[in-house]
């Protein structure tokens, strides 16, 4: 056990840092999807004992923080975040205890644990819902929900046009105790994920003591699901969606579900609450919104500690695009006190050695398939993602990483029909693929079951034969994988303090070349379609191998800074 580190946490949890030292401000962080990372257990499905294994693989990769998707009580309708009960472990993943013990033997390694936290929506099979189906309407039980009487003369049509993230109608109308059609309930996402009514006391009041049962057991914070999502604008009014849109609805305004005002109220509410813990512990909203400006006023003082930062998630690979997207971040951020997050990858999405590789358009959610337009050809895909995680680690502020992109991982676009389980490929009747292709269970060990996943060979999704090719254990001491890529810019990023130093724009390479400043190192980014020179310097970390004084396409290096 790595003492320093222990007493580098213990340190840091007596007591909160000075404004503008929180560890958060510039942590890289790690997001396991646990279900996906390592089965300890045997079924095919990973688990929190799978995520202690592997501590020390991930201190090896240089992470500050670990954040785990959700892993309660929950019927998987859509992966877990569907939640049946808050304040426990689901039998498939573990148990409270081996969630102590994860977190225990985390901090010892010196990393944070972050916990996913869903406040839109229950499980259909939580015991509130249940008490709502066999309630009346108009009773304190519905309250909790979003019951509506029906329109048309029976209460035969939804309350409104609201169409769920997923595909098909945001509204289920129930059967009422005595057999007769009852009312309608809303479910932005699947139908068995009913949305909870905010604008209800007794639901903030029963997600404060959520929050404080997590931070009793030293959870270091919160990813908060959906927190665009949680109140809905008065009187529900009409609402259609752009279909070219993603489908957590980033790229429009004024949706009467995303993004209502009354929001930052519960989050100032839930400040308060972490602020009573010792040490650090923060809050990160999952907020899909059409401007950087607008997810900034997510994280004023206040209210969250940081954001997702989707708009340079969903920037092409396009150097103009970037260096805006990049601007526009440490302008708008910053001037509300907070830092900027910066993310490529995460369970929702296309991963970035596919996404950046891809030929045709390719909204949020939709996945890629067998038969989807502009297939990504994988080298070019792989080249462009370590070029542009090269550029992400270098930037100031907090990083988040998605599990199995240290190691290169391709979107999995072969996956069978009958083998597909997100409820987007379900409800749009197999018209988008959804996110299965990015969750397929992480290659440990090339030659061993399920590529050492799980001890039987079970995997929950069909893991591809390529899988072999990027199994960790190949790549651990070979010094051009991406691997030790990772490994190289997250240590070279910590020992030159890269998340809290500043930006400056080096201009004159070109129009296709990202260039900047920060610390000490100047980092060139080549998304041209020809090499460029580059100045004479020592190099510290390059996406590719360099032969002599050109910055080959697709390529970023870091350089000591004159
Ligand atoms: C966002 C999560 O990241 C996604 O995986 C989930 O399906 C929806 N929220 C609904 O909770």
């Amino acid at each position: 056990m790595p003492s320093h580190d222990m007493t580098a946490l213990a340190d840091a949890s007596a007591a909160a840092s000075t404004v503008g030292s929180e560890w958060w401000r510039s942590a890289v962080i790690y997001q396991i999807y646990p279900r996906s990372f390592a089965d300890a257990s045997g079924d095919g499905i990973g688990d929190l004992p799978g995520v202690t294994t592997h501590l020390d693989d991930l201190k090896q990769l240089g992470v500050d923080a670990i954040w785990l998707s959700p892993f309660m009580t929950s019927p998987q309708k859509d992966a877990g975040y569907d939640v049946a009960d808050y304040c426990d472990v689901d039998p498939l993943f573990g148990t409270l205890g081996d969630f102590d013990d994860m977190l225990e033997a985390a901090h010892a390694r010196g990393i944070r644990v972050i916990v996913d936290l869903v406040p839109n929506h229950s499980s259909d099979q939580h015991v509130w819902f249940q008490e709502a189906l066999a309630a009346a309407p108009g009773s304190a039980e519905r309250a909790r929900y979003m019951f509506r009487d029906g329109k048309g003369e029976n209460g035969e049509l939804p309350p409104n046009n609201w169409e769920s993230v997923f595909g098909g109608d945001a509204w289920t109308r129930v059967t009422e105790a005595d057999g007769t059609p009852g009312q309608w309930y809303l479910h932005l996402f699947d139908t068995s994920q009913p949305d909870f009514d905010w604008s209800n006391e007794v639901v903030r009041a029963e997600f404060r003591r959520i929050l404080r049962f997590w931070l009793d057991r030293g959870t270091d914070g919160f990813r908060v699901d959906v927190a665009h999502g949680l109140v809905k604008e008065a009187g529900l009014p009409d609402y259609t969606p752009d279909p070219e849109s993603g489908s957590m609805g980033g790229d429009e305004a004024d949706v009467p579900y995303w993004g209502q005002p009354g929001v930052h109220e519960v989050y100032r509410d839930w400040h308060g609450v972490l602020a009573e813990y010792d040490g650090d512990r923060a809050l990160c909203a999952e907020a899909w919104l059409p401007t950087i400006e607008k997810t900034a006023l997510w994280v004023r003082p206040d209210e969250m500690h940081q954001a997702f930062n989707f708009e340079y998630l969903e920037t092409a690979w396009d150097a103009a695009k970037l260096r805006a997207v990049i601007t526009e971040s440490l302008r708008a951020y910053p001037a509300v006190g907070a830092p900027s997050t910066w993310v490529l990858s995460n369970h929702d999405v296309v991963r970035h050695a596919s996404r950046l590789a891809l030929t045709a358009e390719n909204p949020q959610g939709f996945g890629i398939g067998p038969n989807s337009p502009g297939t990504p050809i994988a080298d070019v895909g792989l080249r462009r993602a370590r070029a542009a995680t090269s550029v992400m680690l270098a930037l100031p502020g907090s990083a988040y990483l998605y599990q199995g992109e240290e190691l290169g991982l391709p979107e999995v676009i072969d996956i069978s029909d009958d083998a597909r389980q997100d409820p987007t490929w379900f409800r749009t009747k197999g018209e988008r693929y959804g996110r299965d292709g990015c969750r397929v269970p992480l290659p440990w060990d090339a030659t061993g079951p399920a590529y050492g996943f799980s001890p039987d060979g079970a995997s929950w999704l069909p893991q591809p034969a390529e899988w072999a090719t990027f199994a960790r254990d190949v790549q651990v001491d070979d010094p051009a994988s991406t691997l030790s890529l990772y490994r190289a810019l997250l240590a070279e990023r910590r020992a030159r303090d890269l998340g809290v130093s500043a930006l400056e724009w080096v201009d004159g390479l070109g129009d296709d070349v990202i260039a900047f400043h920060n610390g000490n190192v100047t980092v060139i980014a080549n998304l041209g379609e020809t090499p460029i020179a580059i100045p004479a310097g020592t190099v510290i970390v390059t996406s590719e191998r360099l032969t002599g004084d050109t910055l080959p396409v697709d390529t970023t290096v870091w350089l000591e800074r004159h």
